[in-house]
């Protein structure tokens, strides 16, 4: 029988006075996908800020929607060649305690406040780093289930809904800063294809707590533009839309998104968040404009006690400084949530090597480079 190691998630007052401290997440460097999804190490993906024309019909384009096969299983693969590269350049290695995407972490943060969430990811220590990626057959069948319970008759669909997502970027953004952008360009987004091969990803170096750790994870925009200063902190700009809302049910609704919404932005340091506000039929109405660091006292000043961005902060130090503890040699291992079970559980799956985790580039560069 494998050894089991349990974190306790309840009761979740024991975070609230911890008062870890976060560092401030500085980009150490990023990449890019173009349009056909190839990796790049470069900012040629990374995209400007310009308000869409309102009202937008969302659904506008969805027959030519390139969506991007995301069923292969791509392990850290494009934050570890970045690093590679990052090193290469550097002349040394980097020490961190963690090295992982943005979005494990936002699941990690948001664990106190979402009973519901239901997932499993894989870690490796290596070098005096722990490796931490998701679980991609869990992801999948997560999905399929998803999918399969969604369907409510008259209720649009899952993929319509998420391409509503990407066509608010489309028709909020460009390719390159206001002053080099045509009138023309900006005037016809809305006729443009959509497509979500291309991305920007930053790699941030932040800490939680005595933890140290580099974070990849995709940022929508720059406000204006990136500032040449390596020192400066980046006017990045987090697009979402939400529905419309219309009575309190909504309203109760939309402050628990902002959960999501808040970690993601503020573990890659986005300062800003536009939301776009759409009807049920995905009309796009009304932009709101939230400043990241604000989020979770409007949240607390509501009075409904839904959840508590501090509690998050303290609880995924606590979690990651014990799972330090825990991960001490060679192997893979499962760190599990299940829904509605108040603990995460972390087991050894495999007793030596790293399974897939970590490329065979990165082990190489590590070993020999
Ligand atoms: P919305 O967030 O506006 O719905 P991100 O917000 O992280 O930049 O992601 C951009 C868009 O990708 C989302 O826009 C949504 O359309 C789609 N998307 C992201 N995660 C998704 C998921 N788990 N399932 C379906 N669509 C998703
Ligand atoms: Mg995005
Ligand atoms: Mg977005």
């Amino acid at each position: 029988m494998a050894q089991q190691n349990r974190f306790d998630i309840e009761p979740v007052s024991r975070f609230a006075g911890l008062n870890a401290a976060v560092r401030r997440p500085r980009e150490i460097t990023f990449f890019s996908f173009d349009d056909d999804h190839k990796f790049r190490l470069d900012d040629s993906s990374l995209r400007y800020y310009y308000p869409p024309a309102l009202p937008c019909d969302l659904s506008k384009g969805f027959d030519t929607f390139r969506q991007l096969d995301d069923s292969g299983d791509d392990h850290l693969d494009g934050l570890l060649d970045a690093i590679i590269a990052h090193e290469k350049e550097k002349g040394s290695k980097t020490e961190i305690d963690f090295l992982t995407w943005r979005g494990m972490m936002t699941k990690i943060m948001v664990v106190p406040f979402s009973k519901l969430d239901d997932w499993e990811m894989n870690a490796t220590l290596f070098q005096g780093t722990i490796f931490i990626e998701e679980n991609h057959t869990k992801k999948i069948s997560s999905r399929q289930e998803q999918y399969s319970s969604a369907g409510r008759p008259g209720a649009m669909s899952q993929d319509l809904m998420s391409f509503w997502g990407y066509k608010f970027e489309t028709v909020s953004l460009m390719p390159a800063p206001w002053s080099e952008t045509s009138r023309e360009y900006i005037e016809s987004r809305e006729d443009e294809v959509v497509s979500n091969y291309a991305q920007y990803c930053s790699i941030v170096r932040t800490g939680f707590g005595k933890v140290k750790m580099i974070l990849g994870g995709e940022v929508d925009a720059v406000m204006a533009f990136k500032p040449e200063d390596k020192s400066k902190p980046i006017d990045w700009v987090e697009l979402k839309t939400t529905a419309v809302v219309t009575n309190d049910k909504e309203q109760t609704k939309y402050e628990r998104k902002l959960l999501k919404f808040w970690a993601q932005s503020f573990l890659l340091g986005v300062p800003r968040i536009v939301v776009g506000y759409r009807s049920q039929q995905g009309y796009l109405e009304h932009l709101e404009e939230l400043d990241v660091q604000t989020i979770p006292d409007k949240v607390k000043m509501k009075g409904k006690g839904l959840w508590d961005g501090q509690t998050c902060i303290s609880f995924a130090a606590s979690f990651l400084e014990w799972l330090k503890d825990v991960i001490t040699s060679d192997g893979v291992w499962q760190i599990r949530k299940r829904e509605k079970v108040p603990v995460l559980e972390v087991f050894k799956l495999e007793e030596s090597g790293h399974g897939d985790i970590l490329s065979p580039s990165f082990v190489e560069w590590r070993t020999h480079g």
